[in-house]
């Protein structure tokens, strides 16, 4: 097991999710996902859920206080103690700070971020035609990583479903959310010198390798 603190920022379907299921298993740390978080809350419908629905629904934002005091819980849990991938958090520069006093406080910091960037023609393309698996959150895509039988889970053989967030109307609003309020993350991290660009356009196999070599650790 490696310690690891990293960060992946990318715009929606820049391929965080699947970068981070690859390298949760290479590195046997956690990947904490807010988004994931959040739609569990939703489906559970904890008051969590219900706070976040109409956000989520409309492609932006869930409040900053919201989801700071989600992830203080989250990343403060025994599993996180030799490192994580965060992934969809940080989102502003506000939680960015939030962040770092978070980990200061216990004498940690971030390791790296890695900014996986892909041209929006193709994010609009891989988020219309993604597909997950209902019962384990498995990932799909239609033309990319089609499953084996037509609307089942490879793995698990639950079925399979579209999020509502994953229509070109939303998949372009949340476009904007991003470049709005999350890109400037790129130049916070930069300004700590621990910014690392990655090209994501290439097989999921090719990005990893990438991801690899930019975070200079091998499991
Ligand atoms: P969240 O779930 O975090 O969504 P997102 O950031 O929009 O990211 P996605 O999950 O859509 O994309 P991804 O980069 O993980 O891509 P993936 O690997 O799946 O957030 C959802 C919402 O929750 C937000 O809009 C907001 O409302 C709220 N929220 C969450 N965190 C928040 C926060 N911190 N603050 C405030 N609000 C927050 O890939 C996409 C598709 O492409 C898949 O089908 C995959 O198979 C395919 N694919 C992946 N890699 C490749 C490749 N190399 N080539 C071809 N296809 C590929």
């Amino acid at each position: 097991m490696v310690a690891l603190r990293l960060l992946l920022l990318g715009a929606p379907g820049s391929g965080k999710g699947t970068q981070s299921e690859v390298l949760r298993r290479q590195f046997g740390i956690p990947q904490l996902s807010t988004g994931d978080m959040l739609r569990q809350a939703l489906a559970a419908g904890t008051e969590l859920g219900l706070k976040a629905k109409d956000y989520m629904e409309r492609g932006v934002l869930v409040p900053d206080d919201v989801m700071i005091g989600l992830m203080r819980d989250r990343i403060t849990q025994p599993d996180c103690v030799n490192g994580y991938i965060l992934d969809g958090f940080p989102r502003t520069v506000p939680q960015a700070t939030a962040l770092d006093q978070m980990l200061k406080s216990v004498d940690s910091r971030l390791d790296v971020v890695c900014e996986i960037v892909v041209p929006d023609s193709d994010l609009l393309k891989r988020l219309s035609g993604r597909w997950l698996c209902k019962k384990c959150g498995a990932s799909y895509h239609v033309e990319f990583r089609p499953s084996k039988a037509a609307g089942q889970c490879d793995s698990c053989n639950g079925p399979l479903y579209q999020r509502p967030d994953d229509t070109i109307e939303t998949a372009r609003k949340r476009l904007e959310v991003y470049r709005k309020e999350t890109l400037p993350l790129a130049e916070y991290y930069k300004q700590q010198g621990i910014l690392k660009t990655i090209n994501g356009v290439g097989s999921v196999e090719e990005i990893e390798q990438r991801l690899l070599s930019a975070i200079g650790k091998t499991s």
